[in-house]
This record gives structure tokens, C-alpha cells and sequence, in this order.
């Protein structure tokens, strides 16, 4: 039986005494992609953040190829949080990449790739040079490489911080609403990006607004609504005949902005 690239556990998240994640299982194979879908505030940045700790979440637990993810077993049988300095060597294993690209604005397009491989896994400055050249090419960036972040349009910046989530030869990506601060003309050349990945069979979990993205991207198509996982089907499946009314209505939505703004 292959062992799923990650294990989300019954996941539950409280801000403040208010529930905003109850009880979230999600299995991920190796080299599948799951997009995520669901209205504002459903949770599905927390959840993003509870897989990779980067806000732990209040109960559940993280498994990652099988072994317990920011966390090891305690002497009386539970889990503890792993220190902070095992959490940040587990990190690396997950790579993410946000709405907002958060690139290092005084380092150029290179050096942000550089970065992780040089100072986290400690290549040498010609490695890690040229495994980022690779790489700004891979997203077609060779000619923007000495840019600074400012002189690059959102897209360009966006695939630089793909390039960088790669550098880190990550077990698993996950992507926050890759493109929902870009000028549309802008989201496809993104798109583009994280298509191919897929087809090399990226471990993938994409939290995006763009349905129809997610239709030809994704293996399977997850709904969140109110911190709960309504529906997880594939994409064929979840447009043509989803098994729950909550999945009915917000295609209906989602599907009618669709039809306005392509008719524009
Ligand atoms: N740090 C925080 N403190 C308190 N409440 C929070 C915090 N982060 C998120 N929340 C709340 O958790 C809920 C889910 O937020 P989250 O950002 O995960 O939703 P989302 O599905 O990603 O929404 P969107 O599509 O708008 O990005 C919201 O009600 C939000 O206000
Ligand atoms: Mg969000």
C-alpha cells in the first residue's frame, strides 16, 4: 500500500475560543494534485498553515510520507511539538507559496533562489547558483534573473517564488491563492507554471479561486465550507454530479461569475 505524501488528521483550529477548523482529514498521494476550493473565510489558508505549522493547529496531527510532521511522541504515548529548530529543518520538506509572493525586496530574482539551498542546506555559492539558473529558466525567467522584485510584474515575481519553492526540492507544495493578486493578463503565464509541474507529477495541495484552473489541474477537487472538508471528488465528479447540496450552490456561484467575466 503506498504511503500518502501527506496525512492531514483530524485537524481543528480555535482563534480565540471560536472554531474555524472542526476535524479536517485529508490524505495526499505522492504526485497527486488536490485543489481546494470553498467561499472566504471557510478556513482554507488556516488549514494551509496547520499543515506546515506554520500555525499549529489545536488538535490533529501532520504525517508527511508517513511520519508525524512537527511533532514527535512524548515518553506518555501523546505527541509534543518538536523544538523549534527540528521544526525548521522538517519545514523544508514543504514548500509554499503565497498570494502575496513575499520575495526578499532587496535581493534580486537569483539570489532569492539562492537563498534557501545556500544558507538553509548549506550548497556551495556555484551550486546553488546554477541549480537557480536552472530553475528561473524552468519558469522562464533566464532573462529576469538579476531583477530586483520591484522591477518585475506580479507573474514574473510569482515564478520566481515558484523557482524558490522548488529550490528546496520540497516532498510537497502548497500554494495559497497563487493567483489571486495578479492583473488577469497576468494569471495564466502562473498557471502555465504550476500545470507543468502537475504534469511532472508535483505532490501538490492549491488553494485557488480559478475552477476552471483547478478543473484541468487537479487529480481531485476538495470543498471546504465552515472548517469542514463538504466534498472531495474528482473534477469530473464534482462538476457534473457532486454528492452534496453545499457543493451544488457554490457551483452554481462560482459558475455564474464565470460566465460574466468570460463574457466580458
Ligand atoms: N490569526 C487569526 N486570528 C483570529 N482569527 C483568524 C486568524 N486567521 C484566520 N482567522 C479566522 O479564521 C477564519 C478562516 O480564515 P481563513 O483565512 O483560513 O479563510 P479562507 O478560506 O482562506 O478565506 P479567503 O478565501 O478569504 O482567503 C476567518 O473567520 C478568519 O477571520
Ligand atoms: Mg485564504
Amino acid at each position: 500500500m503506498t504511503i500518502p505524501a501527506l496525512h492531514a488528521e483530524a485537524i481543528t483550529k480555535t482563534f480565540d475560543g471560536h472554531q474555524v477548523l472542526s476535524g479536517i482529514d485529508l490524505k495526499v498521494m505522492p504526485g497527486e494534485v488536490v485543489c481546494i476550493l470553498g467561499p472566504s473565510g471557510s478556513g482554507k489558508s488556516t488549514f494551509l498553515r496547520c499543515i506546515n505549522r506554520l500555525s499549529p493547529a489545536t488538535s490533529g496531527h501532520i504525517y508527511l510520507s508517513g511520519e508525524l510532521f512537527g511533532e514527535r511522541e512524548s515518553a506518555g504515548g501523546g505527541a509534543v511539538p518538536l523544538e523549534h529548530r527540528r521544526l525548521q529543518e522538517q519545514r523544508q520538506r514543504i514548500g509554499m507559496v503565497f498570494q502575496s509572493f513575499n520575495l526578499w525586496p532587496h535581493r534580486t530574482a537569483i539570489e532569492n533562489v539562492m537563498e534557501g539551498p545556500r544558507v538553509v542546506k548549506g550548497m556551495k555559492a556555484r551550486d546553488a547558483r546554477s541549480l537557480a539558473e536552472t530553475l528561473l529558466e524552468r519558469v522562464g525567467l533566464s532573462e529576469r534573473m538579476k531583477y530586483y522584485p520591484t522591477h518585475l510584474s506580479g507573474g514574473q515575481q510569482q515564478r520566481v517564488a515558484i523557482a524558490r519553492a522548488l529550490a528546496m526540492q520540497p516532498e510537497l507544495i502548497l500554494f495559497d491563492e497563487p493567483t489571486s493578486a495578479l492583473d488577469p493578463e497576468l494569471v495564466g503565464e502562473v498557471l502555465a507554471v504550476i500545470q507543468e509541474l502537475a504534469r511532472e507529477h508535483t505532490t501538490m495541495v492549491i488553494v485557488t479561486h480559478e475552477i476552471g484552473f483547478a478543473m484541468e489541474v487537479a487529480d481531485r477537487i476538495v470543498l471546504m465550507d465552515k472548517g469542514q472538508i463538504v466534498e472531495d471528488a474528482s473534477p469530473r465528479q464534482f462538476v457534473e454530479r457532486p454528492r452534496e447540496e453545499r457543493s451544488r450552490r457554490f457551483l452554481e456561484k462560482v459558475m455564474s461569475r464565470h460566465a460574466l467575466s468570460t463574457a466580458q
